[in-house]
């Protein structure tokens, strides 16, 4: 594959050429523009392409390479850099009064001269400095203490909204600033995938971003999802502007990405305005904003007002109030998780905070609790400024009644009264008992969840009776379960009785990658789960593998590779693993590279679209996998085939519009060599 002697002939050098200016005309179209032209799934096609293309010939690859965003080898710390010019702070204002009084100082400092104002939103992420030098990104630093910062060079190089090449036109040698920053869809999507895994969520999109920004492998920055905003030039060859707006026109013309929400404004009764309007506002935005940023707009005033050592005299902050609600705390519910984590609870009267309802918050574990010293029946303050969960900050001790009750640290587990013990190197406090109902039953929905077994009909309210009654005590014992005794559960008739043995029976056929995920082994979520599958294709081979094959695969590490083999060490596991296997559960997978089951979709792309009749969606993108085929979710030239149920909408149009091949559920029956 690898022929690095051989040169590209002139029309694969021009096919390379345009691949790579299509890719960054989309990325511009995306990030700059907010015009996207084709889907996430046609973009990946075009950037495999390139890849491709590199691979064979080595000489082709630039370090303004789209393919660069992947990331490189990791790092083995930060260099620290000196910024050409330092990077300020800028002083804060917290209400009208402190922006009339900036308003008086710049027109005195003007010596009675009108200023013009820019208002814009003030993202609340991490500030960056970038140089490009001929048109290239060659450093970005992070701001440090002003003077110097780090390197984070190669970090930044992947985040897919920051240009590595400027469009034409740019000046030569380029300084700019601007925020890096989190989309809140996207800081929901990683804490998904972390509790998945076992992980504590991230809070907050700005320390996600902050702490992205100083992880030492590029390729998990990569896959966060940062986004970047320019707002500041400091110095550009050759360039003269004359106002901020000129500024922002001609950063965005040269392909950087600038916050579209910015207002021009004669008066600084107009600026408060748009103060007012965005703080009622902010949460339309989809990411977190702490303020504006009032800016002189003329460049001359600019230099007239001049900096003090720490800050410009023509630009400051206005910091919304936080957000805070006060609600009585009704109660503190300890709840046991999968580990057997005891986590207190906050139970509240409902209240509107920035754009929901609270009525719970997580007071994370007992030590938070103890140093917050919350009592039943508290009045308390409730936060989600730049916080996406809510967070209990304090009781108001003026308003504490004589009879609130402290929240005991529990000595024994509040569901199986077993004992509890400390974790030696951390906070949490955990019922010892594997057997504790609360949870067997939080493993087990965890086990009959959508994206594990998907047993339907095998919700919460079933669990609890089922384990209530002594009736099921682990995974397995669901396998064992006949419609009879399912049918004396409460609010259970005969027929939905026997559904669920059905769903139940079903679950057996799932593939491996299901039944890992579902076994809630420490640091194993979906993806995961689905990479040791594909690896090893059977439980058996799985459970034989040693500790350092597993360190072995691409995107596991040293922890998760631990934690897998702790699981199979352990007799009961290994116990659970075996009756599973009695009971008929098929545990196996197809196996991906590196494996020999090569499927008859090996390789090909499929889009289902419509209502099936005989697959869920899950079970035939679960058959495609498992066939070696892909399952994607919109159609493209590169799309193989589209498998359209009833009433199959635009996807079925496009697919024919591109002259893909449109098979029914029977023909993808026969492409799979019968049924599931
Ligand atoms: S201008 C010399 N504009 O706020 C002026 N800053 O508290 C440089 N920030 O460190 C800053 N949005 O990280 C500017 N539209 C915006 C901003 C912005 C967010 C951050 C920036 C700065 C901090 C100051």
């Amino acid at each position: 594959m690898n022929s690095s002697a051989e040169s590209p002939s002139e029309a694969i050098r021009r096919q390379y050429m345009s691949l790579k200016a299509e890719i960054e005309r989309h990325n511009r179209l995306y990030y700059v523009e907010a015009t996207p032209e084709i889907s996430d799934f046609e973009y990946d096609a075009l950037m495999r392409e390139l890849i491709q293309l590199e691979e064979q010939y080595p000489v082709l690859r630039t370090v303004d390479s789209p393919s660069q965003r992947v990331g490189g080898a990791p790092l083995e710390g930060f260099e620290t850099v000196l910024h050409r010019a330092p990077m300020l702070s800028i002083d804060n204002t917290y209400n009208e009064q402190e922006l009339r009084e900036f308003d008086e100082r710049v027109r005195k400092g003007l010596g009675g001269e009108m200023p013009a104002y820019v208002v814009e939103l003030k993202m609340d992420g991490v500030a960056i400095s970038l140089r490009y030098e001929e048109g290239v990104l060659v450093r970005a630093a992070t701001r440090g203490d002003g003077l110097r910062g780090d390197d984070v060079t190669n970090n930044v190089r992947v985040i897919r909204a920051i240009p590595l090449r400027l469009e034409k036109g740019a000046p030569g040698a380029l300084e700019v600033r601007g925020e890096v920053y989190m989309r809140n869809e996207d800081l929901e999507r990683l804490n998904q995938r972390r509790e998945e895994e076992g992980e504590e969520p991230f809070r907050n999109p700005r320390n996600t971003t902050a702490g992205t920004l100083k992880l030492l492998d590029p390729k998990v920055v990569a896959q966060r999802g940062l986004r970047f905003f320019a707002y500041d030039l400091v110095s550009g060859d050759e360039v003269i502007l004359v106002s901020h707006r000129q500024t922002l026109e001609n950063l965005r013309k040269w392909g950087l990405p600038v916050n579209p929400h910015f207002e021009y404004c004669t008066t600084i009764d107009t600026v408060m305005d748009a103060c007012a309007r965005w703080n009622a506002r902010r949460h339309e935005l989809g990411y977190e904003i702490d303020g504006m940023v009032i800016k002189v707009d003329s460049a001359v005033q600019r230099t007239r007002l001049g900096s003090t050592s720490k800050s410009p005299r023509w630009v400051i902050a206005y910091k919304f109030p936080a957000e805070i609600a006060r609600t009585r705390l009704v109660g503190i519910k300890v709840q046991v998780g999968k580990s057997g984590a005891l986590t207190p609870v906050a139970e509240m009267a409902p209240v509107k905070l920035a754009g929901t309802i609270v009525k719970r918050a997580t007071l994370h574990n007992f030590e938070e609790l103890s140093k917050k010293d919350l009592r039943v029946g508290d009045l308390v303050e409730v936060q989600k400024a730049g916080e996406i969960i809510p967070q209990v900050l304090r009781y108001i001790p003026e308003e504490r009644p004589q009879d609130a009750l402290p929240c005991p640290i529990p000595v024994a587990c509040p569901v199986c009264q077993g004992e509890v013990r400390k974790d030696p190197d951390g906070v949490f406090i955990r019922c010892l008992n594997v057997g504790c109902p609360a949870q067997v039953k939080e493993r087990l929905e965890h086990f009959a969840s959508r994206r594990a077994m998907d047993i339907e009909g095998l919700g919460p309210a079933v669990i609890t009776q089922l384990v209530d009654r002594g009736l099921v005590e682990g995974p397995a014992d669901l396998y064992r379960l006949d419609a009879g005794t399912v049918a004396m559960l409460d609010r259970m008739a005969e027929k939905s009785a026997s559904n669920l043995v059905a769903a139940v029976t079903q679950s057996k056929a799932r593939p491996l990658s299901r039944v890992l995920f579902g076994l809630g082994i420490r640091h194993v979520g979906s993806h995961t789960a689905e990479l040791l599958a594909g690896r090893y294709g059977s439980m058996e081979a799985l459970m034989k593998a040693p500790v350092e094959e597993l360190q072995g695969i691409y995107e596991i590490g040293p922890v998760v590779a631990a934690s897998i083999r702790d699981f199979f060490d352990t007799p009961q596991n290994r116990e659970l693993v075996e009756q599973f296997r009695a009971l008929g559960l098929s545990m196996t997978e197809a196996q991906s590279a590196g494996g020999d089951g090569a499927g008859p979709m090996q390789g090909k792309t499929f889009v289902v679209t419509g209502t099936l009749v005989k697959y869920s969606r899950d079970e035939i993108h679960d058959r495609i996998k498992q066939l070696g085929g892909k399952a994607a979710s919109s159609v493209s030239k590169k799309t193989d085939y589209v498998v359209a149920g009833e009433s199959a909408g635009s996807k079925l149009d496009k697919a024919r519009q591109l002259g893909v091949p449109v098979i029914t559920e029977e023909e993808f029956e026969q492409l799979a060599g019968g049924g599931v």
